[in-house]
């Protein structure tokens, strides 16, 4: 299929305003049309439009929102309000003080408990936008009331957890995803289709850094920053799923960790700055640092492999290509000191874009087209993985190898809970 049906049918899904319950004929038209002109296709889309109208069923997609009250659910409405076939059908939170003014703002039912939410309304889609330790229990709820689910980062607190989201939405048929929106970013997607097409080539080296500053006032924001049960981590269950999310989405998960965790500037009992050595599958090393307490400079992600390499900074992409490959070089060149040719261009994108918007899109043509979304579940689950594996690691003072043991870091994060283990 050409790039202009993919955008077409992704049109067709989305801006008809109408959602398409009976998708099938609308995917078996595209998959088997080879129209590539953007005006045919236009029009195309049309008649399906108007044969919808006809013929299939056709209704909004319900969305609920569950921790309406919150900091991150406003995004959440801007998103869905700028979808047209999306329907806030109804807001929930436990604490109606803020959440009730949200759902009216919206004009959707309120509801202080989710159970009641899902058996009254029967969401299409829930929206996860609590605390961590709350998202897997929400999830549940809403597989086993067949709802597909959109959970906020981090998909959980701890791997067990998140081992039963993914298997619960499994047995229900339905999709989970998570909102890792950094995926959509022009920068990320161009350096993820230049690893998968092998222009980086076999994997040689991974740097990531990325500062996330938060203050004092930051942790106050709420009770449950900042401390293990309120929270299950700090900068590595908050602002770093993040980071740890695109290390993954590019380099492909970690054969072991050597983690350090630490709380050096916050007072806060779970780490606000960590590090990880890292080990990849073919042997390659990769190391990773975040803080809360640093400021100033801007994210760096460097993925070097014999072909070439890229490195991020900030949404500023460059990519390096050797002829011939460091490997046949460093086999073939007389020089004891030379490099491979090394061609370096600072790739031209369109200006930011994705965010919360581009996840929804993403998560409502996956459900039309039967696939899983860009950021499902176990997608999802390889940042957390890492998260995990790395306080495990720092604890145990010892490398650990993924996958992780889940009962040993249920174990450990039980103790951190009750106060039996302290940082
Ligand atoms: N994708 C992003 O870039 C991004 C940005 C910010 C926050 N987040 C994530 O969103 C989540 C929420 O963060 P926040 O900053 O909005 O937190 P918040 O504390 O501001 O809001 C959470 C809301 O959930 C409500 N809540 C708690 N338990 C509930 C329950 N059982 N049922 C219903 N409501 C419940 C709270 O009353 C509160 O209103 C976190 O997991 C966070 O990591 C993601």
């Amino acid at each position: 299929m050409s790039d202009c049906m993919r955008d077409w049918r992704y049109e067709a899904t989305i801006i008809s305003g109408l959602w398409v319950h009976e998708t099938s004929q609308m995917s078996d038209f595209f998959e088997k049309s080879d129209i590539c002109e953007v005006s045919s296709a236009q029009q195309h889309l049309t008649n399906m439009v108007i044969r919808s109208h006809m013929g299939l069923q056709t209704s909004p997609l319900k969305f609920a929102i569950v921790g309406c009250g919150g900091i991150i659910a406003p995004t959440h409405v801007k998103a869905l309000r700028q979808i047209p076939n999306a329907q806030i059908a109804a807001m929930c939170d436990i604490n109606p003080e803020t959440g009730k003014p949200r759902a009216d703002e919206v004009g959707c039912p309120f509801f202080a408990d989710h159970t009641e939410l899902l058996e009254k309304i029967k969401p299409d889609v829930v929206t996860v936008c609590t605390p961590h330790p709350v998202h897997a229990r929400i999830a549940l709820d809403a597989f086993a009331a067949g709802a597909h689910v959109l959970t906020e980062k981090p998909m959980s607190v701890e791997v067990a957890l998140a081992d039963r989201m993914i298997a619960a939405a499994d047995a229900a048929g339905k999709l989970l995803a998570v909102n890792f929106q950094q995926r959509f970013k022009p920068s990320i997607e161009r350096a993820k289709a230049l690893v998968d097409n092998g222009e980086i080539g076999d994997l040689v080296r991974v740097l990531v850094v990325e500062p996330w500053l938060r203050t004092y006032a930051y942790y106050r924001l709420s009770a449950w920053r900042g401390n293990w049960v309120g929270e299950g981590g700090a900068v590595l269950l908050n602002q770093s799923p993040h980071t740890l999310d695109l290390l993954c989405h590019l380099a492909g998960a970690p054969r072991k960790v050597w983690g350090w965790i630490r709380t050096l500037y916050h007072q806060i009992e779970c780490e606000d700055t960590f590090q990880a050595m890292l080990e990849y599958p073919n042997g390659a090393p990769g190391y990773i640092t975040s803080s809360t307490g640093e400021a100033g400079v801007q994210r760096r992600i460097q993925i070097v492999g014999d072909r070439g390499a890229l490195e991020l900074v900030g949404d500023t992409l460059s990519v390096y290509r050797f002829t011939p490959s460091t490997r046949e070089f460093l086999r073939t060149s007389p020089e004891p000191f030379g490099q491979p040719d090394t061609q370096v261009e600072v790739v031209d994108l369109p200006g930011d874009a994705g965010g919360h918007l581009a996840v929804y899109q993403d998560l409502i043509a996956a459900i039309a087209e039967g696939r899983q979304p860009r950021a499902s579940g176990r997608e999802g689950l390889m940042s957390l993985e890492l998260a995990n594996a790395i306080t495990l690691s720092s604890f145990a003072e010892r490398a650990v190898t993924l996958p992780l043991d889940r009962e040993e870091y249920t174990d450990l994060l039980n103790d951190l809970k009750a106060g039996r283990r302290k940082l």
